[in-house]
């Protein structure tokens, strides 16, 4: 007699839930012990389907709810009334939704409403003020509540989920799986038009931003201080991976695009290959990225933090990472001073021990031995116990 497959469906809307989820996803239609579907939410259009792409998926359906300068109202409506349709027409074992977008607050509740369980990657970050990041950290939290399987990347993210209340059978300490992503996109070692340009003596470094939370003065703020940074260091080279987002494009093309900017590189969005080895290439990074944090551990690269408050104290720990805010003077001085002084940039990689905090390239595999532990009722006799 055929044994039913477990139908996975796994809900993903920006960028970085693209990037993060797609080894799982892999993970998941290469085991014949699952039938694993995708559904994008459209939260991102481009960006999305690029970033995809590389991991040679595309979404069995797409909802397409993304419009130009979007509210949170509008992508929270749409993804809820689109995911429940789609659970509606195609009914599901198990959700999976990922980090804390508004797409994967909006499916985990159509999920919730469904009454289909619902794991939960990357849970427990947490800033612990719900106003930094904005809505990100409402939007975990939330998403951690509606779930029946919480994969937690570090030990801290499991605790902070058991200081909750969350039972401490649905935790699982698995990795996170932008470092499978990283290590999957290293081994192909391809080459990197957006270095071509760049000649090989010059020290380089890469800023990206998009928070929410910056938009406006604290954006203008941080733009400022590396365009005096620019000025000072005529050596230096910049990459600049503009967001597609128009309300921080514009700012930082209207602050950065002036004197100093001929050694500025301004692009689109890269492609995730390209963006890794931009990063590789870097002495250092400026970036309020959450998923830039994590790779830039993996890769002992300098990171200063453009926020002033983390859900992932793992990289200052560490050491590879520094919050530096939005303070223009802060942010000149730390980049001017990674740029200068070798030792004082080598101490950001050495002072952890050299681990990376966030992974070993297996969290994909984890989670899928334990979605398979828990559909053999061996996990799941414990939740009901
Ligand atoms: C979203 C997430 C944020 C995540 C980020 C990753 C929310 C509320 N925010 O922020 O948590 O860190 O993605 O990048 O879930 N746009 C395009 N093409 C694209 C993508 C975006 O044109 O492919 C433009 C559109 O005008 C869109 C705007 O960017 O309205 C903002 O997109 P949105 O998803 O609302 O916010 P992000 O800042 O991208
Ligand atoms: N990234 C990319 N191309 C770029 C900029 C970023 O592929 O031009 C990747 C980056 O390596 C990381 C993810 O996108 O894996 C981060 O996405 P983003 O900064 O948009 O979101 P966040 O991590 O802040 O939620």
């Amino acid at each position: 007699m055929e044994t039913k497959k477990i139908k996975i469906l796994s809900v993903v809307g920006t960028r970085p839930e693209a990037i993060k989820m797609a080894p799982l996803i892999l993970e998941l239609k290469n085991d014949p012990f699952f039938d694993a579907a995708l559904l994008a939410s459209g939260q991102h259009s481009d960006m999305l389907s690029q970033a995809l792409s590389h991991f040679g998926l595309t979404p069995d359906e797409n909802l397409k709810v993304m419009k130009e300068r979007q509210t949170l109202e509008h992508i929270t409506s749409s993804v809820l009334v689109g995911v429940g349709a789609f659970l509606d027409a195609n009914p599901q074992d198990m959700l999976l939704t990922h980090g804390d977008t508004t797409t994967t607050l909006a499916a985990s509740l159509a999920g919730f409403y469904r009454k289909t369980p619902i794991g939960h990657v990357e849970a427990g970050l947490r800033s612990r003020d719900m106003s930094r990041p904005f809505p990100e950290e409402a939007n975990r939290v939330l998403t951690d509540r509606l779930c029946s399987l919480h994969f937690a990347p570090t030990g801290l993210a499991a605790e902070n989920l058991r200081a909750e209340g969350v039972s401490g059978e649905s935790v699982f300490v698995t990795g996170n799986t932008v470092i499978d992503a990283l290590f999957w996109t290293l081994a192909q070692n391809g080459e990197a038009k957006v270095l071509r340009g760049i000649p090989e003596e010059a020290p380089l470094a890469l800023l990206t931003a998009h928070r929410r939370e910056s938009w406006g003065e604290p954006l203008a703020r941080i733009c400022r201080a590396v365009r005096r940074l620019m000025e000072k260091h005529p050596e230096l080279r910049l990459i600049v991976p503009l967001h597609k987002n128009p309300e921080v494009r514009n700012t930082i093309t209207d602050i950065l695009n002036v004197s100093g900017s001929k050694n500025i590189v301004f692009t689109e969005p890269l492609e995730y290959p390209e963006f890794v080895a931009a990063m590789n290439r870097s002495l250092f990074i400026m970036s309020d990225s959450g998923g830039v944090q994590e790779e830039a551990s993996a890769l002992k690269k300098p990171v200063l933090i453009l926020r002033e408050i983390s859900e992932r104290p793992e990289a200052l720990d560490q050491g590879t990472g520094l919050l530096v805010g939005s303070d223009e003077h802060i942010i000149e001085r730390e980049a001017s001073r990674l740029l200068e002084d070798i030792s004082y940039r080598e101490s950001f990689t050495k002072r952890g021990g050299g681990s990376c905090p966030f992974g070993d390239g297996n969290a994909s595999k984890r989670i899928a031995d334990i979605l398979k532990s828990y559909f053999s009722g061996r996990v799941r006799e414990r939740f009901n116990a």
